[in-house]
């Protein structure tokens, strides 16, 4: 088997680059492992842009021009309980405060196989995108996420790894995903 190269916020920008779905991008030999993802991409993500539901980012390996991982962005909003709100010094009498969340996520099976760090490095990438949006015209304080336990039960390490914690308020036991967030004021 080849070593795997580890992508990480130096190289990151040699080996990929990050670009915003257009039509002509092609889809079809993107295959992430789980259907709903791959399908989500190939069937809806492109009406669901158009239709200002999605705004989706594909990250190409530069080498080679394959489609490594795409996620799609949305605004959001989470409610945070009084211990919460605390948590990240949040002195405001309302409890909803704005976010972005990854609606979707997921990184090809074959540039997993060669490279480690791709699903991290896209976290990175959305958070920039989150602080240009700060920057420039609205706030959004989190990045959220409802991570997907139904498909794969321990993803929630993969969030925690970077970053993201639990959203007391916004999660029951039966569901089938567990809404996190991340403050992007905590430095990277
Ligand atoms: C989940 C996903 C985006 C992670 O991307 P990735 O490139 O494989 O993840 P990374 O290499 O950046 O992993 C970072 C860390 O999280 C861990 N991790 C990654 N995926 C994990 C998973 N599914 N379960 C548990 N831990 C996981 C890695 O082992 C790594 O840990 P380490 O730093 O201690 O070595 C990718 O596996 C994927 O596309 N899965 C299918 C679609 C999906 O489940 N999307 C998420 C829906 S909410």
């Amino acid at each position: 088997m080849n070593k795997q190269t580890t992508v990480t916020i130096k190289n990151g920008p040699d080996l990929f680059v990050l670009e915003r779905l257009v039509p002509t991008f092609s889809l079809d030999v993107f295959d992430c492992s789980i259907a709903e993802y791959n399908e989500y991409l190939t069937q809806e993500a492109q009406r669901a842009q158009n239709e200002l539901i999605s705004v989706s980012w594909l990250l190409h390996e530069r080498r080679s021009g394959s489609l490594a991982a795409y996620m799609s962005l949305i605004n959001d909003a989470i409610k945070l309980n009084a211990t919460e709100k605390e948590l990240h010094h949040l002195d405001y009498p309302f409890r909803t405060i704005p976010a972005m969340k990854i609606a979707k996520l997921a990184v090809s099976k074959t540039h997993r196989e060669q490279y480690k760090s791709i699903g991290t490095y896209m976290i990175y990438l959305a958070t920039g995108i989150a602080e240009d949006t700060n920057e420039i015209h609205s706030a959004c304080r989190f990045i959220t996420v409802d991570a997907d336990i139904e498909h794969d039960p321990n993803v929630t390490a993969f969030y925690t790894k970077n970053g993201f914690i639990p959203n007391g308020e916004m999660n029951n036991r039966r569901s089938k995903t567990i809404s996190m967030r991340k403050d992007i004021m905590i430095l990277r």
